[in-house]
Formats: C-alpha cells, structure tokens, sequence
C-alpha cells in the first residue's frame, strides 16, 4: 500500500421498501426478494481519514457524531470491519477516523442504518480504489476498478453492514434478493430495477411522519431473527416473491390503485409477522393507526393517490405521486401532523442514490 494517508467523505441516502425484506439467513442473505425507492433527502453523509498505521494486528477507528465522539457507535462498526476484512485487506493496515452527520434528527426514529453504512461502505470503496490506482501507477495491477464494479461491491459491503442498506447507493429504484421476476437480481447485493416505469412514478412523494422519536423496543435484528420457525414465515416468503411480480405490470402501466393496494398490503404484512412472532410485539403506536385510517378516509372522499408504507417502527411514510401534491399536503399539514411527536415530519421524494463529495 502505497499511500500514507487521506481522506474521502460520501453522501449516501436512506431508502423506503415497497416489499419488505423481513428474515434472513446467515451472511445477510435475505429469505425474500424486496424492492425500495430511494430517498433524496434522508442522507448521511460520512468522511473517512486514513493514515499508515505499524500494528495490523487490530482494527483501529474513532467515530464522531455531529463533531462529537460516541464509543457506544464503535461495537457496530468493530463487527462489520470483522465481516468486510477479507474483501478489503487493507483494513488493519491503516487507522480511521468516521465522521459522521445525518441531514434528519438523529433520534427520529428514522433508520440511519441504511444511509450511515451505505455511505462507510462507499467511503471504504473509494480507498481501495485510490490503493488500486495508485498500484496501477506504479505497474503493479493492470487496471483500475470500474464504476460497475465500485457499485456492486459498495452494495455488497453495505449488505454486510445492514441488510437494507445495500438498496442505498444507486436510485431510484432498487431490488435486491435472487427472484424469478428480475433479471440479473442478487443475494448479494442490489441492482437497479432494470424495467419499464411509468412517469406516475417520477418524483413520486414521500412524507415521513415521525410518530415516535424513541428507540425501537425491538431491533431489527431481533425481528428478523424471529421469522425462524415462524408459523407463517415460508407463506410470507412466496408472497414477497408475488408481489414483486405483480409490481412490474403496475410499474409499467402507472396502475396506481393497484399500487397502492399492493404496498399497503406489505406494510401491514410486515406488522403481522411482528404481531405473530413468538415472542410477539407490536412497533404501530395509537397514532399511526390513526393515520392509516384518516389516510383511507380522505383517499374514500377525494379519489387522490394517497397511500401509505411503514418501516421497522412506528413512523408512517405517505407515499404519493408528484401531481396530487399540493393537496395531499394540504391534508397532511391540517390533519396528520396533529398526530406526530412535536409536530415533527419530514418530506421528501425518490432520489438517484449516493454522490461522492
Ligand atoms: O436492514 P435491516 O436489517 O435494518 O432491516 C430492515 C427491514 C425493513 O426496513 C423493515 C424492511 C426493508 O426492506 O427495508
């Protein structure tokens, strides 16, 4: 390794699933196929300074939060150097600082694991690319990495980090988890959803109400680990494989009730299996039912495309197209955001994936 030191930072986006991945096998494999927009706004971005260090025995990092040291985030990070260290063997050989900030509140309960580990992903690929290029220079590897290959294994190294993160580093829409419906789809790592869309789903909204702002009582982790020897969980697996399969004629043709019914569907899906894990949890607060179901109203009443979809948590996203905006926003300002934490809620739409800074 010919470089003594550095530095490379990285913007990378949160994503929203439309089908859910919810179980996953050893390594990250996902039992099911899932598929997300990308986000615009919801980012990390993250700076990596790397300098030589003498001993390779460990690794050695500090992380900083809004310019402020937090120990607690080291053990994370400690795992997935673990689990990357074969696919980037300079790890040990250099000392690292992450300097980390998200442009949404950190405890929103929004989840910062896709962007914060997408974007430590694509801070580490610039390195090796930088080693790989500096090897080139000096006649010791023939070629460079190209972006096809920066991509994959971006998304690769982010899969390791959080499963859902490998879908945040290209847009806008990202399928991940070997199906018969896409072509080209992967285990491994996520592809861009390589089909026809319809322009109803260009600049498609997203306006996260942030319900509660606490820590989850249950981690993701601990939910997916419970699909183990869940009941339904096999039913729940084809399914995801039915739903990805009807999305493609809905993406195509700009169907937006089927839409809708589809990925509203997915979201209560995912509660249900929560609900019928053993041990059993709910993550949906009072007010996120109330949500839903003024949603259904006002959609009854207006015949406007207002939909929602739900993470691991109790936050609700309400996903809409571009050209009933002014309305449905009109409406989530005088009727939803009543039910937020501090009124607090934030929009955004489908974005393009991760920039380098
Ligand atoms: O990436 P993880 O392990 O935090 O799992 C996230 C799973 C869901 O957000 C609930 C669904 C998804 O596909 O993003």
């Amino acid at each position: 390794n010919t470089i003594e030191s550095g530095k490379v930072t990285w913007e990378s986006p949160s994503n929203i699933a439309l089908v859910k991945y919810w179980g996953k096998k050893k390594d990250q494999i996902p039992e099911n196929p899932s598929i997300s927009f990308t986000l615009n706004n919801c980012k990390t971005i993250t700076s990596l300074s790397f300098s030589k260090k003498e001993n390779t025995s460990d690794f050695e990092f500090e992380v900083f939060l809004d310019g402020e040291k937090k120990d607690d985030f080291k053990p994370k990070i400690e795992t997935f150097f673990k689990r990357v260290e074969v696919y980037l063997p300079f790890l040990k050989y250099y000392k690292f600082k992450i300097d980390t900030k998200n442009t949404f509140p950190h405890s929103s309960g929004i989840a910062s694991s896709a962007s914060g580990m997408s974007a430590l992903a694509l801070c580490l690929m610039s390195i090796e690319k930088q080693l790989s290029e500096s090897n080139v220079a000096s006649g010791a590897v023939e070629a460079s990495l190209n972006n096809e290959y920066f991509n994959q294994k971006a998304s690769f190294l982010a899969r390791l980090g959080s499963g859902s993160a490998c879908r945040s580093i290209e847009g806008d829409l990202i399928v991940w988890g070997k199906n018969k419906t896409v072509e080209g789809s992967s285990d491994l790592f996520g592809i861009k959803y390589p089909y026809k869309v319809h322009d109803n789903f260009k600049n498609y909204q997203d306006t996260i109400l942030l319900v509660d702002k606490g820590e989850k009582q249950v981690s993701s982790t601990v939910g997916h680990n419970l699909m183990f020897n869940h009941p339904y969980a096999q039913n729940r697996f084809n399914q995801a494989h039915d739903n990805l399969d009807a999305l493609k004629p809905i993406l195509e043709s700009g169907n937006l009730d089927a839409f809708i019914q589809l990925i509203e569907s997915e979201a209560l899906t995912l509660h249900a299996m929560m609900m019928t894990s053993m041990p059993y949890f709910i993550l949906m607060k009072p007010n996120t039912l109330e949500i839903i179901n003024k949603i259904w109203t006002f959609r009854a009443e207006t015949g406007l495309h207002i939909s929602f979809t739900l993470d691991a948590g109790a936050n609700v996203h309400v996903l809409y197209p571009k050209n009933e905006a002014s309305k449905i926003l009109e409406f989530i300002k005088n009727e939803l955001v009543a039910y937020c934490q501090n009124g607090h809620y934030i929009c955004d739409q489908i974005g393009l994936g991760a920039n380098q800074l």
